[in-house]
């Protein structure tokens, strides 16, 4: 398993997905750069995410918010007293850990730990322009704190009756005491957060609904059911804000952990929020005449965790030639079977020889596929080597122009899965993709 992750982030690095953020300079605080596929992976998987929580519901709104905010609101939300884990120490190398996490050896010598001491891993930071007016403010560490401020706001604007839901993805960040795993555990990441307000008789119901929504979107991403499964907080598990909650875990080259928490926060955040700030945040109910703080059934999960479940579960290797090429049949080929949502290159074109006809009769069809499809123009090296490249990356479709095409009007598109090939005509090529993508959800 050590070894599948190795490969996986090999892959990710040479086919520029993720890399390690300013490796020239040995390295970020356990931060990642997304590079080019990655960039647009990201983007397929936030759109999916929008749109599954967003667009196809009419009570759920979305909302960016800043990521510096007034200090109060961690004051109110709890994060200053409890945001916290308990560090401890190795007494022989230095290093440190989170308790929780890592037994009562240190992993790497052995060696006894220090009592744990208390720290809060939120990051601080200064605003202010001189040193004497500065004044302490936060990195968030969770996006959903500004919706709980500004629900009322946006309920009011947009004319919202409970249940209503407000979504947000956006950057958090946190002091990890330990990260690792590439970008499983990170101080920078980003969330995709639905906060769901409804009225305290029916939260069990909504939390159970979004349970049981939340997990058929991993399946309707095409993950591996078996390696799904649910994780109930036990008491002594629960966020200090939480009242039930349950984490859905993946399983990992590096075994079982959360991808996403479903958590039932009651009235916790607004409560507070009415308490610190003055302002009251009861909700009207136009047909009891009462007015209550609602509750909230919050979703949250790691955007960057989300596409690392993604690569694991599309990454397969083949050894003894897929593409029957004598070049490769010996070698290990890899092949990510990503789906054509998620794939960040659509199609692939590539013409079979560098000859002046071909090429600029490619590059006219590429031309023509941008506004529709994320493409990627390839004329360099052997025809096996591309695909062998496009199947690495998830290409699922790659377009080969050749000499017949030039006066047949034709072109072989290769399918990365079935590797069937067609011949089909270049003025139908888009209706073509049209009919292959709308067979998938997206
Ligand atoms: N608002 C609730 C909240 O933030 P959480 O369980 O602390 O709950 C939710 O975080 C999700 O955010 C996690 O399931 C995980 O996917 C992601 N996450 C949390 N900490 C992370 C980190 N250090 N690096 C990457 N993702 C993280």
């Amino acid at each position: 398993m050590k070894e599948l992750m190795a490969e996986i982030i090999s892959l990710f690095k040479r086919r520029g997905f993720v890399w390690q953020s300013a490796e020239e300079y040995g390295g970020g605080p356990s931060t990642y750069d997304y590079g080019p596929l990655g960039v647009e992976l990201k983007n397929n998987l936030k759109h999916a995410w929008w749109k599954e929580m967003v667009q196809l519901r009419n009570n759920i709104v979305g909302l960016d918010s800043a990521i510096l905010t007034n200090p109060k609101v961690w004051e109110a939300s709890g994060h200053l007293e409890n945001f916290v884990d308990r560090l401890v120490e190795c007494k022989q190398c230095h290093r440190r850990f989170r308790q929780d996490k890592e037994g009562n050896k240190c992993l790497d010598c052995g060696g006894e730990f220090t009592s744990p001491k208390l720290f809060n891993t939120m990051f601080k930071t200064f605003v202010g322009s001189t040193e004497e007016t500065a004044r302490e403010i936060y990195l968030r560490p969770e996006t959903c704190q500004s919706i709980f401020v500004d629900s009322q706001r946006v309920a009011q604007v947009m004319r919202l009756k409970i249940p209503y839901g407000i979504a947000q993805i956006g950057k958090s960040f946190r002091n990890e005491i330990t990260t690792g795993n590439f970008i499983f555990r990170t101080k920078e990441f980003e969330q995709m957060e639905m906060e769901f307000f409804v009225d305290p008789t029916e939260a069990e119901k909504w939390f159970d609904y979004w349970k049981q929504e939340r997990f058929n979107w991993y399946l309707k991403l095409g993950i591996d059911k078996k390696k799904l499964r649910w994780h109930v907080h036990q008491p002594d598990e629960l966020a200090h804000y939480a009242k039930k909650a349950v984490d859905i875990e993946y399983e990992f080259p590096f075994g079982w952990q959360e991808i996403e928490g479903i958590h039932h926060r009651g009235n916790w955040d607004l409560t507070r929020h009415q308490q610190y700030s003055g302002h009251d945040y009861r909700y009207f109910d136009e047909n009891t005449k009462e007015k209550f703080i609602p509750n909230v059934i919050e979703t949250s999960v790691g955007l960057d965790r989300t596409f690392f479940v993604l690569f694991c579960n599309a990454y397969q290797e083949i050894t003894g030639g897929r593409s029957k090429t004598t070049e490769t049949n010996k070698k290990k080929e890899i092949v990510l079977r990503l789906s054509k949502q998620m794939s960040p290159i659509k199609i692939a074109v590539l013409p079979l020889a560098k000859k002046e006809k071909i090429t600029k009769l490619a590059k006219k069809i590429f031309d023509s596929l941008l506004p529709h499809y994320v493409c990627q123009y390839d004329e360099s090296s052997s025809i096996g080597r591309r695909y062998r490249r496009q199947d690495e990356i998830g290409t699922p479709y790659c377009l080969t122009i050749d000499f017949d095409s030039l006066t047949d009007k034709s072109a072989t598109i290769r399918d990365r899965d079935t590797m069937k090939q067609e011949r089909i005509l270049i003025k139908e090529i888009i209706p073509y993709l049209q009919n292959k993508f709308n067979d998938e959800p997206s």
